[in-house]
């Protein structure tokens, strides 16, 4: 049996890395990787590859940056052409990247099974480019692995059919148990940066959202640059954010405060977000595992498809509309806490239980 994996963001590699390592297992499953080049600098992709030991890509496809029809359109007609020659038996897709649209719409088009990982999340915003990527994927896909009930409740509100929909947890809660411990015992961004457990903030931004409208970015920014002058903020800087900062003439400012670094590996990652503080982000898979690792969390957005974290009063929501709100929403999650016995996210056997569906569907239509 042949199964395609289409994948091509820093997420999706972590998230395909889960399932990787329980496909190698099974002699009858051949999986074949195609990786877009939606992301392509080292500190985006490569570093995951190594790693996450994923295999080597079988297909680079080197469709790199640019607008939304550009990206996908590239991405359609390369995929189509490796999808042709190689006649799978199912797609493999994750999440609700640009990489995730293109993958479902070609291999639906070709009439092969399509298998979306992480369905059935939504944000209710449709100016995200995500929330129509996912809506796309979900209602073109075969298969919906559906990390959380929540995720399953809105499919079913959707119509689409029960039968096609598997709560099986989330798979990046499979990566966080997995690597979380070799992060304790390998990592040493600590040392490095010089930092000391529970004694800074680690923060990432990336949003379109709030990168690409510049009243929410220097709101952001402003906030968190008058935060660093009490406790130290480590961000990773987003290649997209980082453009953003510099076309809005901030990158040297905030510099001066805000610890910016390159992005990191996933190992580094996780190092820096066990030993934080508190974890302020607009990332989906960062929000989570901030609650994996038990870390407080400020999500700067106005909603999140993570919504049991929320709930649980994990995740505080903080929209952006002014620094003073960034300030003070930071501020009384440093000063909040919550109990935390709850795991809306499975049992950290997602990727064991996604397989097992797989193939007993491809020997079922086989
Ligand atoms: C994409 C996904 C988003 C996901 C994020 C994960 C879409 C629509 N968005 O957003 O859902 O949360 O990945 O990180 O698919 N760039 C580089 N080097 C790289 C990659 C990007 O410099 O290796 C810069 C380019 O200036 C590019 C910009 O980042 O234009 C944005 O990259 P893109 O892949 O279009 O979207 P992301 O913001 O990364
Ligand atoms: N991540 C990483 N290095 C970084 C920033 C993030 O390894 O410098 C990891 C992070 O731990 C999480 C994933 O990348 O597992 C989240 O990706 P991102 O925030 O880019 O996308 P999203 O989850 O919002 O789609």
């Amino acid at each position: 049996m042949k199964i395609v994996t289409i994948i091509g963001a820093r997420p999706q590699f972590i998230k395909a890395a889960a399932i990787s390592r329980v496909l190698k297992d099974y002699n009858d499953l051949k999986e074949i990787i195609i990786h877009t080049g939606q992301h392509y600098d080292n500190n985006m992709s490569e570093v995951f590859f190594q790693e996450l030991e994923i295999p080597k890509p079988d297909y680079y496809l080197g469709i790199g940056s640019g607008g939304h029809g550009v990206q996908t359109g590239r991405m359609l007609e390369k995929i189509e052409e490796v999808l042709i020659k190689e006649n799978p038996d199912v797609v493999l897709v994750y999440g609700d990247t640009n990489s995730t649209l293109a993958g479902v719409l070609v291999a639906s088009k070709l009439q092969i099974p399509v298998a979306h990982v992480e369905a059935g999340l939504r944000s209710f915003n449709k100016k995200m480019p995500e929330e129509i990527n996912r809506i796309v994927a979900d209602h073109v896909s075969d298969l919906l692995f559906a990390p959380t009930k929540t995720a399953v409740d809105n499919l079913i509100r959707e119509g689409i059919p029960r039968e096609k929909i598997f709560n099986v947890g989330d798979v990046m809660f499979d990566a966080a148990l997995y690597y979380g411990e070799k992060a304790d015992k390998e990592s040493n961004i600590l040392e490095k940066l010089e930092l000391k457990p529970g004694q800074y903030i680690l923060s990432t931004i990336h949003r379109a959202y709030n990168t690409d409208i510049a009243e929410r970015l220097k709101a952001i920014f402003e906030g968190l640059s008058r935060i660093s002058r009490e406790v130290t903020v480590v961000l990773p800087l987003h290649p997209r954010t980082k453009v953003a900062l510099i076309r809005e003439r901030l990158f040297e400012y905030v510099s001066e405060y805000i610890k910016i670094i390159e992005p990191v590996g996933y190992i580094d990652m996780i190092k820096l977000e066990k030993n934080s503080r508190l974890i302020v982000t607009d990332s989906g898979g960062v929000q989570k595992e901030a609650f994996f690792y038990k870390v407080p969390c400020v999500t700067l957005r106005e909603e999140t498809e993570w919504v049991e974290l929320v709930e649980l009063g994990w995740n505080h929501l903080v929209p952006p509309s002014s620094a003073d709100m960034v300030e003070e929403g930071i501020k009384q999650a440093l000063n909040s806490s919550s109990r935390l016995d709850a795991q809306p996210y499975g049992d950290g056997k997602s990727s064991e239980k996604i397989v097992k569906v797989l193939r007993k569907y491809l020997y079922q239509y086989s």
